[in-house]
Protein backbone atom coordinates (compact mmCIF):
# COMPACT_ATOMS: atom_id res chain seq x y z
CA UNK A 1 0.00 0.00 0.00
CA UNK A 2 0.84 3.20 -1.10
CA UNK A 3 -0.10 6.39 1.92
CA UNK A 4 0.64 9.87 1.97
CA UNK A 5 1.53 12.26 5.05
CA UNK A 6 1.63 16.15 4.97
CA UNK A 7 0.96 19.18 7.09
CA UNK A 8 -1.42 21.99 6.85
CA UNK A 9 -1.93 24.93 8.85
CA UNK A 10 1.04 26.41 10.65
CA UNK A 11 4.21 25.22 11.55
CA UNK A 12 5.08 24.07 15.21
CA UNK A 13 7.56 21.87 17.12
CA UNK A 14 7.07 18.05 16.54
CA UNK A 15 5.90 17.67 13.39
CA UNK A 16 9.08 16.42 12.07
CA UNK A 17 8.71 13.68 15.02
CA UNK A 18 5.52 12.96 14.06
CA UNK A 19 6.42 12.35 10.34
CA UNK A 20 9.24 10.88 11.46
CA UNK A 21 6.90 8.44 13.14
CA UNK A 22 4.72 8.25 10.43
CA UNK A 23 7.31 7.10 7.45
CA UNK A 24 8.88 4.29 10.02
CA UNK A 25 5.96 2.82 11.22
CA UNK A 26 4.99 2.05 8.05
CA UNK A 27 8.05 1.45 6.21
CA UNK A 28 8.89 -1.03 8.94
CA UNK A 29 5.57 -2.43 10.37
CA UNK A 30 3.77 -2.55 6.96
CA UNK A 31 5.89 -2.39 4.59
CA UNK A 32 4.32 0.62 2.97
CA UNK A 33 5.37 3.65 0.69
CA UNK A 34 5.02 6.94 1.56
CA UNK A 35 4.63 9.68 0.00
CA UNK A 36 5.25 13.40 1.76
CA UNK A 37 2.50 16.04 -0.02
CA UNK A 38 4.70 19.50 0.47
CA UNK A 39 3.28 22.44 1.69
CA UNK A 40 -0.21 21.25 2.76
CA UNK A 41 -3.21 21.31 0.34
CA UNK A 42 -1.38 23.25 -2.02
CA UNK A 43 1.19 20.44 -2.93
CA UNK A 44 -1.89 18.60 -3.59
CA UNK A 45 -3.18 21.10 -6.09
CA UNK A 46 0.15 21.48 -7.77
CA UNK A 47 1.14 18.21 -7.52
CA UNK A 48 4.39 19.20 -5.23
CA UNK A 49 5.50 15.61 -3.16
CA UNK A 50 8.28 13.05 -2.95
CA UNK A 51 8.75 10.01 -1.64
CA UNK A 52 9.80 9.49 2.04
CA UNK A 53 12.03 6.56 3.23
CA UNK A 54 13.23 6.20 6.87
CA UNK A 55 16.77 7.33 5.35
CA UNK A 56 14.72 10.41 4.45
CA UNK A 57 13.56 11.04 8.20
CA UNK A 58 16.49 10.06 10.61
CA UNK A 59 17.94 12.87 12.83
CA UNK A 60 14.87 14.43 12.20
CA UNK A 61 13.06 14.28 15.51
CA UNK A 62 14.70 17.31 17.27
CA UNK A 63 14.41 19.73 14.60
CA UNK A 64 11.50 22.11 14.43
CA UNK A 65 9.09 23.42 11.77
CA UNK A 66 8.35 20.95 9.13
CA UNK A 67 10.65 18.97 6.19
CA UNK A 68 7.26 18.92 4.46
CA UNK A 69 7.12 22.76 4.51
CA UNK A 70 3.47 24.22 5.15
CA UNK A 71 0.63 26.73 3.97
CA UNK A 72 -1.65 28.18 6.59
CA UNK A 73 -3.96 29.71 3.77
CA UNK A 74 -4.74 26.83 1.27
CA UNK A 75 -8.28 25.66 1.67
CA UNK A 76 -8.44 23.28 -1.89
CA UNK A 77 -12.75 24.66 -1.57
CA UNK A 78 -11.83 28.45 -2.00
CA UNK A 79 -8.25 28.16 -3.75
CA UNK A 80 -6.91 31.43 -5.19
CA UNK A 81 -5.69 30.69 -8.61
CA UNK A 82 -2.10 31.66 -8.81
CA UNK A 83 -2.92 32.85 -12.89
CA UNK A 84 -5.94 34.88 -12.18
CA UNK A 85 -6.26 35.71 -8.45
CA UNK A 86 -10.02 34.12 -8.88
CA UNK A 87 -11.61 31.84 -5.74
CA UNK A 88 -11.89 28.15 -7.19
CA UNK A 89 -13.04 25.22 -6.09
CA UNK A 90 -9.85 23.16 -6.37
CA UNK A 91 -10.79 19.92 -4.11
CA UNK A 92 -11.00 17.81 -7.45
CA UNK A 93 -7.72 18.60 -8.78
CA UNK A 94 -6.08 17.71 -5.48
CA UNK A 95 -7.94 14.29 -5.22
CA UNK A 96 -7.07 13.79 -8.85
CA UNK A 97 -3.52 13.62 -7.62
CA UNK A 98 -4.41 11.65 -4.94
CA UNK A 99 -5.91 9.05 -7.52
CA UNK A 100 -2.95 9.47 -9.83
CA UNK A 101 -0.52 8.54 -7.43
CA UNK A 102 -3.06 5.60 -5.95
CA UNK A 103 -2.98 6.58 -2.18
CA UNK A 104 -4.78 4.07 0.05
CA UNK A 105 -4.95 7.08 2.22
CA UNK A 106 -3.89 10.11 3.57
CA UNK A 107 -2.36 11.13 6.78
CA UNK A 108 -3.19 15.00 8.02
CA UNK A 109 -1.26 16.96 10.35
CA UNK A 110 -3.45 19.56 11.08
CA UNK A 111 -4.82 22.03 13.95
CA UNK A 112 -8.91 22.40 13.97
CA UNK A 113 -8.83 24.10 10.27
CA UNK A 114 -7.25 21.72 8.62
CA UNK A 115 -9.14 18.77 9.69
CA UNK A 116 -12.40 20.42 9.25
CA UNK A 117 -11.73 20.58 5.89
CA UNK A 118 -10.04 17.11 5.68
CA UNK A 119 -13.03 15.79 7.05
CA UNK A 120 -15.35 17.23 4.51
CA UNK A 121 -12.41 16.68 1.50
CA UNK A 122 -12.20 12.76 3.04
CA UNK A 123 -15.76 12.47 2.97
CA UNK A 124 -16.71 14.35 -0.66
CA UNK A 125 -14.02 12.01 -2.40
CA UNK A 126 -14.00 9.20 -0.70
CA UNK A 127 -10.26 9.40 0.57
CA UNK A 128 -9.76 7.76 3.47
CA UNK A 129 -8.08 10.14 5.87
CA UNK A 130 -6.62 9.96 9.49
CA UNK A 131 -6.03 13.85 11.41
CA UNK A 132 -3.02 14.28 13.68
CA UNK A 133 -3.75 17.41 15.86
CA UNK A 134 -1.08 19.33 16.19
CA UNK A 135 -1.38 23.29 17.17
CA UNK A 136 0.51 25.59 19.66
CA UNK A 137 -3.03 26.74 20.42
CA UNK A 138 -4.11 22.96 21.95
CA UNK A 139 -7.52 24.06 20.66
CA UNK A 140 -8.45 20.79 19.10
CA UNK A 141 -11.53 18.91 20.07
CA UNK A 142 -11.09 15.46 20.48
CA UNK A 143 -7.15 15.50 22.18
CA UNK A 144 -5.88 16.85 25.66
CA UNK A 145 -2.78 17.76 24.08
CA UNK A 146 -2.11 18.79 20.37
CA UNK A 147 2.00 18.72 19.03
CA UNK A 148 3.48 21.82 19.80
CA UNK A 149 2.05 23.28 22.44
CA UNK A 150 4.00 21.96 25.32
CA UNK A 151 7.10 23.61 23.59
CA UNK A 152 5.39 26.91 23.27
CA UNK A 153 4.75 26.47 26.89
CA UNK A 154 8.07 25.98 27.95
CA UNK A 155 9.15 29.04 25.62
CA UNK A 156 6.85 31.08 26.81
CA UNK A 157 7.73 30.12 31.00
CA UNK A 158 11.32 30.89 30.06
CA UNK A 159 10.82 34.13 28.16
CA UNK A 160 8.74 34.89 31.74
CA UNK A 161 11.42 33.75 33.93
CA UNK A 162 13.79 36.24 32.06
CA UNK A 163 10.86 39.30 32.28
CA UNK A 164 10.98 38.19 36.13
CA UNK A 165 14.51 39.77 36.70
CA UNK A 166 14.52 42.64 34.60
CA UNK A 167 10.72 43.35 35.97
CA UNK A 168 11.88 43.11 39.20
CA UNK A 169 15.00 45.23 38.89
CA UNK A 170 13.10 47.93 37.60
CA UNK A 171 10.28 47.66 39.62
CA UNK A 172 7.73 47.33 36.35
CA UNK A 173 4.81 45.97 35.74
CA UNK A 174 5.26 43.81 32.22
CA UNK A 175 2.67 42.50 30.19
CA UNK A 176 3.54 39.39 28.42
CA UNK A 177 1.42 38.87 25.28
CA UNK A 178 1.04 34.68 24.51
CA UNK A 179 -0.47 32.87 21.65
CA UNK A 180 -3.54 30.84 21.63
CA UNK A 181 -6.07 32.58 19.05
CA UNK A 182 -9.81 32.20 20.91
CA UNK A 183 -8.46 29.42 23.58
CA UNK A 184 -6.09 30.48 26.34
CA UNK A 185 -4.60 27.50 26.96
CA UNK A 186 -0.64 28.71 26.34
CA UNK A 187 -1.73 31.47 29.01
CA UNK A 188 -2.54 29.51 31.94
CA UNK A 189 -0.44 27.11 31.69
CA UNK A 190 2.86 29.45 30.92
CA UNK A 191 1.39 31.74 33.15
CA UNK A 192 1.21 29.63 35.98
CA UNK A 193 4.39 27.91 35.46
CA UNK A 194 5.95 31.27 35.10
CA UNK A 195 4.45 32.67 38.62
CA UNK A 196 2.43 35.08 36.66
CA UNK A 197 0.48 37.02 39.21
CA UNK A 198 -2.61 38.23 36.24
CA UNK A 199 -3.44 35.82 34.15
CA UNK A 200 -6.18 36.88 31.55
CA UNK A 201 -7.59 34.51 28.93
CA UNK A 202 -10.39 34.88 26.48
CA UNK A 203 -12.64 32.37 28.18
CA UNK A 204 -12.79 34.66 31.23
CA UNK A 205 -13.84 38.17 31.53
CA UNK A 206 -11.67 40.70 33.37
CA UNK A 207 -12.00 44.43 34.46
CA UNK A 208 -8.67 46.66 34.75
CA UNK A 209 -10.01 47.46 38.16
CA UNK A 210 -9.18 43.78 38.81
CA UNK A 211 -6.13 44.05 37.04
CA UNK A 212 -5.01 47.13 39.25
CA UNK A 213 -6.48 45.77 42.44
CA UNK A 214 -3.69 42.82 42.21
CA UNK A 215 -0.55 45.39 41.00
CA UNK A 216 -1.97 47.50 44.20
CA UNK A 217 -2.19 44.40 46.23
CA UNK A 218 1.34 43.21 45.18
CA UNK A 219 2.61 46.49 46.30
CA UNK A 220 1.23 46.23 49.24
CA UNK A 221 2.77 42.86 50.25
CA UNK A 222 6.36 44.44 49.40
CA UNK A 223 6.58 42.92 45.78
CA UNK A 224 7.10 46.07 43.95
CA UNK A 225 6.51 44.33 40.17
CA UNK A 226 3.75 42.67 38.67
CA UNK A 227 4.34 39.85 35.75
CA UNK A 228 1.29 39.44 33.74
CA UNK A 229 0.50 36.40 31.29
CA UNK A 230 -1.86 38.22 28.31
CA UNK A 231 -3.69 35.85 25.94
CA UNK A 232 -3.68 37.25 22.32
CA UNK A 233 -6.96 36.59 22.35
CA UNK A 234 -8.31 38.88 25.22
CA UNK A 235 -10.49 41.59 24.48
CA UNK A 236 -8.93 44.75 24.64
CA UNK A 237 -10.87 47.31 27.36
CA UNK A 238 -13.07 48.29 24.77
CA UNK A 239 -14.78 44.68 24.83
CA UNK A 240 -13.41 44.72 20.90
CA UNK A 241 -10.33 41.53 19.94
CA UNK A 242 -7.63 43.23 18.28
CA UNK A 243 -5.65 42.31 15.23
CA UNK A 244 -2.11 42.75 13.85
CA UNK A 245 -3.27 42.13 10.59
CA UNK A 246 -7.10 41.74 8.96
CA UNK A 247 -6.32 40.33 5.49
CA UNK A 248 -8.47 37.19 3.64
CA UNK A 249 -12.04 36.20 5.43
CA UNK A 250 -12.54 36.94 8.76
CA UNK A 251 -11.82 33.90 10.79
CA UNK A 252 -7.89 34.14 8.99
CA UNK A 253 -7.76 37.51 10.42
CA UNK A 254 -4.25 37.46 13.25
CA UNK A 255 -4.75 38.29 16.53
CA UNK A 256 -1.72 40.39 17.96
CA UNK A 257 -1.33 43.61 20.21
CA UNK A 258 -3.90 43.50 23.17
CA UNK A 259 -1.05 43.87 25.57
CA UNK A 260 0.34 46.94 24.05
CA UNK A 261 -3.22 48.42 24.39
CA UNK A 262 -3.70 47.43 28.14
CA UNK A 263 -0.41 48.85 28.51
CA UNK A 264 -1.57 52.38 27.54
CA UNK A 265 -4.59 52.18 29.83
CA UNK A 266 -2.54 50.99 32.46
CA UNK A 267 0.27 53.81 32.52
CA UNK A 268 -2.76 56.54 33.05
CA UNK A 269 -3.64 54.23 36.11
CA UNK A 270 -0.58 53.50 38.18
CA UNK A 271 2.61 55.23 39.05
CA UNK A 272 5.13 51.88 38.26
CA UNK A 273 6.56 51.53 34.70
CA UNK A 274 4.73 49.51 32.35
CA UNK A 275 6.19 47.79 29.67
CA UNK A 276 4.63 45.25 26.79
CA UNK A 277 6.09 42.38 24.88
CA UNK A 278 4.70 40.34 22.01
CA UNK A 279 5.94 36.79 21.95
CA UNK A 280 5.07 36.04 18.63
CA UNK A 281 6.66 33.26 16.61
CA UNK A 282 9.06 32.93 18.48
CA UNK A 283 6.50 30.37 20.34
CA UNK A 284 6.20 28.18 17.42
CA UNK A 285 10.49 28.06 16.89
CA UNK A 286 13.24 25.61 17.56
CA UNK A 287 13.48 22.36 19.34
CA UNK A 288 10.25 20.44 20.58
CA UNK A 289 10.58 19.56 24.13
CA UNK A 290 10.61 15.77 25.18
CA UNK A 291 7.34 15.87 25.71
CA UNK A 292 6.13 16.84 22.39
CA UNK A 293 8.61 14.41 20.57
CA UNK A 294 7.01 11.69 22.41
CA UNK A 295 3.40 12.87 22.04
CA UNK A 296 4.12 13.33 17.95
CA UNK A 297 5.44 9.55 18.13
CA UNK A 298 2.69 7.91 19.47
CA UNK A 299 0.03 9.66 17.86
CA UNK A 300 1.74 9.32 14.10
CA UNK A 301 2.51 5.62 14.79
CA UNK A 302 -1.15 5.07 16.00
CA UNK A 303 -2.41 6.62 12.81
CA UNK A 304 -0.39 4.52 10.62
CA UNK A 305 -2.18 1.90 12.12
CA UNK A 306 -5.37 2.98 11.72
CA UNK A 307 -4.83 3.38 8.52
CA UNK A 308 -3.52 -0.35 7.96
CA UNK A 309 -6.64 -1.68 9.61
CA UNK A 310 -8.68 0.03 7.01
CA UNK A 311 -10.23 3.32 9.45
CA UNK A 312 -10.75 6.31 7.81
CA UNK A 313 -12.27 9.55 8.88
CA UNK A 314 -10.44 9.29 12.15
CA UNK A 315 -8.58 11.76 14.34
CA UNK A 316 -5.83 10.17 16.51
CA UNK A 317 -5.49 11.92 20.06
CA UNK A 318 -4.45 11.67 23.83
CA UNK A 319 -7.35 11.07 26.73
CA UNK A 320 -5.51 11.00 29.82
CA UNK A 321 -2.48 8.65 29.75
CA UNK A 322 -4.19 6.41 26.46
CA UNK A 323 -3.98 6.79 22.82
CA UNK A 324 -7.52 7.56 21.67
CA UNK A 325 -9.31 7.86 18.29
CA UNK A 326 -12.48 9.54 17.49
CA UNK A 327 -14.69 10.96 14.38
CA UNK A 328 -12.65 13.36 12.51
CA UNK A 329 -15.42 15.47 12.46
CA UNK A 330 -14.81 16.12 16.03
CA UNK A 331 -11.99 17.99 15.28
CA UNK A 332 -14.43 20.47 13.21
CA UNK A 333 -16.62 21.29 16.36
CA UNK A 334 -14.50 24.83 16.83
CA UNK A 335 -12.00 25.40 19.42
CA UNK A 336 -11.46 23.37 22.29
CA UNK A 337 -11.25 26.67 24.91
CA UNK A 338 -9.99 26.18 29.03
CA UNK A 339 -13.24 25.40 31.01
CA UNK A 340 -13.98 27.60 33.86
CA UNK A 341 -13.39 24.57 36.01
CA UNK A 342 -10.05 23.56 34.72
CA UNK A 343 -7.82 22.29 37.56
CA UNK A 344 -5.35 24.78 36.47
CA UNK A 345 -7.36 27.81 36.84
CA UNK A 346 -8.93 26.83 40.21
CA UNK A 347 -5.66 26.43 41.71
CA UNK A 348 -4.16 29.57 40.03
CA UNK A 349 -7.11 31.50 41.48
CA UNK A 350 -6.97 29.73 44.83
CA UNK A 351 -3.64 31.40 45.14
CA UNK A 352 -4.45 34.31 44.71
CA UNK A 353 -3.78 35.35 40.82
CA UNK A 354 -6.23 37.47 39.09
CA UNK A 355 -7.25 35.38 36.76
CA UNK A 356 -10.08 37.80 36.03
CA UNK A 357 -13.99 37.76 36.85
CA UNK A 358 -15.22 34.42 38.87
O1 LIG B 1 -2.63 28.71 15.36
C1 LIG B 1 -1.29 28.88 15.68
C2 LIG B 1 -0.93 30.34 15.71
O2 LIG B 1 0.43 30.47 16.06
C3 LIG B 1 -1.80 31.20 16.62
O3 LIG B 1 -1.47 31.06 17.98
C4 LIG B 1 -1.55 32.57 16.06
O4 LIG B 1 -2.62 33.45 16.34
C5 LIG B 1 -1.46 32.28 14.58
O5 LIG B 1 -1.12 30.92 14.44
C6 LIG B 1 -0.42 33.09 13.86
O6 LIG B 1 -0.57 32.87 12.50
P1 LIG B 1 0.52 33.29 11.42
O7 LIG B 1 1.70 32.37 11.56
O8 LIG B 1 -0.18 33.08 10.13
O9 LIG B 1 0.91 34.71 11.69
Amino acid sequence: MRIGVMTGGGDCPGLNAAIRAVVRTASQKYSFQVIGIHNGYEGLITRDYRELTPNDVRGIVRIGGTILGASSRTDPFHYEDPETGAIIDASESAAATLRDLNLGALIVLGGDGTLTLSSRFGERYDVPIVGIPKTIDNDVNGTDYAIGFDTAVAIATEALDRLHTTAESHHRVMLVEVMGRTAGWIALYSGVAGGSDVILLPEREYDIDGVIGAIDHRRAVGSHFTIATVAEGVPGPGGQRIYRSRTGVAHQWKLGGVCNTLAEVLRDRTDQEVRSIVLGHLQRGGTPTAFDRTLATSLGARAVDLVAHGKSQRLVGIDGGDVIDSDLLVAAGGARRVPHTHHLLEAAESMGVYVGKS
